[in-house]
């Protein structure tokens, strides 16, 4: 096995660690904005197989990653249900909302996402064929949770509000929509598998939010099915989560889930998570983004702590969260050479 994030993965402790970045094809790079641009929106570029594929290369010409991560969003899923989905520029998106049983059972079953999501599944197929050989692909959904934040609301919130509102005043109908989303996303990421995606990520963003039984029953008890899931369908896949701000629960969630990999939020000190977290396996992080926007010696620090800190374990390097769109594409180059010297 060459393909160094699938060593690390593995379980194994390498000289120096493979580095990729969350929304490492994004708006801080001009030839992104660009292919948007021809695209016409966000959403034509995330169905559009060629030019995906062209913005999930972009970053590995530039930078060299050891990963790709498949150019889509985690809001496709809800989309390919039959929700509304649109973007506000400047804004972000929004949706139709569920407030009840009533929009839940409007929405289409499980069966029915392949329609809709196939020039994902068409994207993957361009890409496992494009890319350089010790690149590994990363393909990714949202975890259960995060979707159904933004399918309650209609959009992104601080505080997750309408989402714990439901939770809290039809705990039925939330726990079915959690039921479905489960379902879903493991047909979604089982045909991003079959496709040629190597590695899979879940992104549960807002876990942060669910407290106590809540964290249990609606952030690890679905990662844990979907991860059984897509383990049964492909024996050996590795899978990395990502229970962002889970604070003190990132202790033992990779056991509890069947995670062979946690992505840690850049809230976590790393040498805390070495001693914690990275005895259970491998860690993903978690460099805050905001050094990539300030840079200078601050920038080459904090990645020089990060990578000693996880040096006596497997370690993927990453950021906390994405890359942001005030970025300065040089900073990344700045940041490799202080990982890889
Ligand atoms: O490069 C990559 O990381 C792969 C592609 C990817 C995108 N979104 C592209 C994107 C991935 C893995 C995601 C995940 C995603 N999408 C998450 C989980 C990770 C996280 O950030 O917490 C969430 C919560 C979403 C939902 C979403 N998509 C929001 C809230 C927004 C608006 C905020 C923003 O950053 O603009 C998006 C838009 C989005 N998804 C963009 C990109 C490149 C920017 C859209 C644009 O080009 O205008």
């Amino acid at each position: 096995m060459t393909k160094t994030i699938l060593r690390a993965l593995a379980g194994e402790t390498l000289p120096v660690p493979p580095v990729w970045m969350m929304r490492q094809a994004g708006r801080y790079l001009p030839e992104y904005r660009e292919t948007r641009a021809k695209a016409g929106d966000f959403l034509s570029l995330c169905y559009n197989p060629d030019l995906a594929a062209e913005v999930t290369l972009q970053p590995l010409r530039r930078y060299g990653f050891d990963a790709a991560i498949l150019f889509a969003d985690i809001l496709l899923l809800p989309q390919a249900l039959g929700a509304d989905l649109w973007f506000e520029t400047g804004e972000g998106p929004r949706l139709s909302t569920i407030t009840g049983q009533a929009d839940l059972a409007r929405l289409k079953d499980r069966d029915a996402i392949h329609e809709t999501l196939a020039p994902v599944y068409e994207t993957v197929r361009i890409l496992s064929r494009e890319l350089p050989k010790e690149v590994t692909l990363i393909g990714f959904a949202g975890a259960p949770w995060t979707v159904a934040t933004y399918m309650i609301a209609g959009r992104g919130t601080p505080d997750q509000g309408p989402a714990h509102a439901l939770k809290a005043a039809d705990r039925a109908t939330f726990a079915a929509l959690i039921d479905l989303l489960t379902e879903a996303t493991i047909d979604y990421l089982s045909a991003q598998v079959e496709a040629g995606a190597e590695v899979i990520k879940l992104f549960d963003s807002w876990a942060g939010s669910l407290k106590g039984r809540d964290f249990d029953d609606f952030a690890v008890t679905p990662a844990a099915r979907i991860i059984a899931a897509l383990k049964a369908r492909h024996p050996g896949l590795p899978v990395i989560a990502f229970p962002r701000e889970a604070r003190g629960r990132y202790v033992g969630f990779a056991k509890a889930t069947g995670a062979d990999c946690v992505a840690l939020d850049n809230s976590v000190a790393a040498d805390w998570a070495a001693e914690n977290v990275q005895r259970d396996g491998c860690v993903q992080g978690n460099l805050d983004p905001s050094l990539l926007v300030t840079g200078g010696e601050a920038l080459v620090t904090e990645t020089r702590r990060i990578v000693k800190a996880f040096s006596n374990g497997p370690h993927i390097f990453n950021l906390g969260h994405g890359i942001t769109p005030d970025a300065d594409p040089e900073n990344v180059h700045r940041m490799l050479t202080a990982i890889r010297g």
